[in-house]
């Protein structure tokens, strides 16, 4: 089959993990008889450099024009050391979300085996853990209007809106997900104290009858920030407004024993866009330490995504090969026994 794939590499170790992953996708081309195009573009502080925009016109036209998006990371430490710019790498993300109208990213989380040990939580607690988290990704804080900062700059505000459509879809997706899975859903909200929780609580209550399959629980998110790390094996599908997302799903991550290891779905109107959960880790940039196992796990998500299901397995074979045998990145390999993002990628690239 043929497929155009948007690559959106960004900023930091974005375009270094995203050569990782196109390598690994080209060995599936060739063995599958796939024919994969790509059309690369810019995003967030590269963009700005280039056109002052952090989110090209030109960037969103291959975006429509592709099946799927691979997209690395965004963010440069130049911006975000400067309070006062007005031109930011995160608005070309917000805005490439917005306008592509990806309003859910879908963040699955689960242990490896021989990987337990390097999770920060004992082995009793993270062993079974497997859960996906359903995180809003166009509403609430990080887009409500108005947003700014008083004359004087004494004063700043953000304004958290949601509206029901925009929770209904939401909370459709994930019963539906919740669905293919143990059938648990856990809404994570504030409704003790904020209005949008309240209005999340009151739909998801209307629209439980429609999946009496599943059972339905609310739990508020101080509570649930403390039971993802105390009994991670509890939950089965997580969803949750923007912020409170955007922060678990961080939270989340240590229980797999990196950051470095969680890719993520955003899925929405439109065309698809396949992401690491991390950030562009400016750090590492250029040094090709970074783990690029986030983004090729990502880039199987896109296969999967796409109906090529062996493919995308054929990827997460590759990849629990990788950590089998202990060719890891040195955030989780032991002093001395670290391998570059290159060798990792061509380890799992010659699995395939
Ligand atoms: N989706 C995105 O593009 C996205 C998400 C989060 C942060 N950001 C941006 O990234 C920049 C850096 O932010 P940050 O430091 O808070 O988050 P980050 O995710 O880039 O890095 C946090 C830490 O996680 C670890 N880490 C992350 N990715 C890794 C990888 N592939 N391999 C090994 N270790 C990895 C490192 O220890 C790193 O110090 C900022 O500009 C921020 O705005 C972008």
């Amino acid at each position: 089959m043929e497929f155009k794939i948007a690559l959106l590499p960004g900023d930091g170790i974005g375009p270094e993990i995203v050569t990782e992953a196109v390598k690994v996708l080209n060995v599936i081309a060739e063995k599958y008889s796939h024919t994969f195009t790509y059309e690369t573009a810019l995003v967030g502080a590269c963009a700005i450099d280039a056109t002052g925009n952090p989110y090209p016109d030109a960037t969103h036209e291959v975006c429509t024009t592709s099946d799927a998006i691979l997209f690395g990371a965004i963010g440069d430490p130049k911006y975000d050391n400067d309070p006062n710019a007005k031109v930011r790498p995160e608005q070309g993300l917000l805005r490439m979300r917005q306008s592509l109208g990806l309003f859910a990213n879908l963040r699955p989380l689960a242990v490896f085996d021989s990987l337990i040990d390097r999770s920060p939580l004992k082995r009793e607690i993270v062993q079974g853990a497997d859960f996906v988290c359903v995180r809003e990704l166009t509403g609430g804080l990080y887009f409500g209007k108005p947003q700014g900062r008083s004359e004087d700059g004494n004063t700043a505000y953000d304004t958290c809106v949601y509206t029901r459509v925009e929770v209904e879809r939401i909370l459709h997706l994930a019963f539906g997900i919740a669905r293919n899975r143990r059938k648990k859903l856990t809404v994570v909200d504030k409704a003790n104290v904020i209005a949008t929780s309240r209005l999340w609580r009151q739909i998801a209550k209307e629209i439980a009858p429609q999946y009496p399959d599943i059972e339905m629980e609310f739990m508020f998110v101080d509570n649930a920030a403390m039971q993802i790390i105390q009994r991670p094996t509890y939950f089965d599908v997580i969803v949750t407004e923007n912020l409170f997302g955007d922060i678990l799903t961080d939270e989340a991550s240590v229980i797999s024993g990196s950051l470095g290891m969680l890719p993520s779905a955003s899925v929405g109107a439109k065309v698809a866009l396949f992401e690491p959960i991390h950030g562009s880790y400016p750090q590492a940039a250029g040094k090709n330490i970074a783990n690029p196992m986030a983004t090729i796990l990502s880039a199987a998500m896109l296969l999967e995504h796409l109906e090529l299901r062996k493919e995308g397995q054929a990827i997460r074979n590759a990849v629990n090969k990788a950590i089998e045998a202990g060719v890891l990145t040195e955030d989780l390999s032991s002093e001395g026994e670290a391998h570059s993002t290159t060798d990792v990628g061509n380890f799992i690239a010659s699995n395939i």
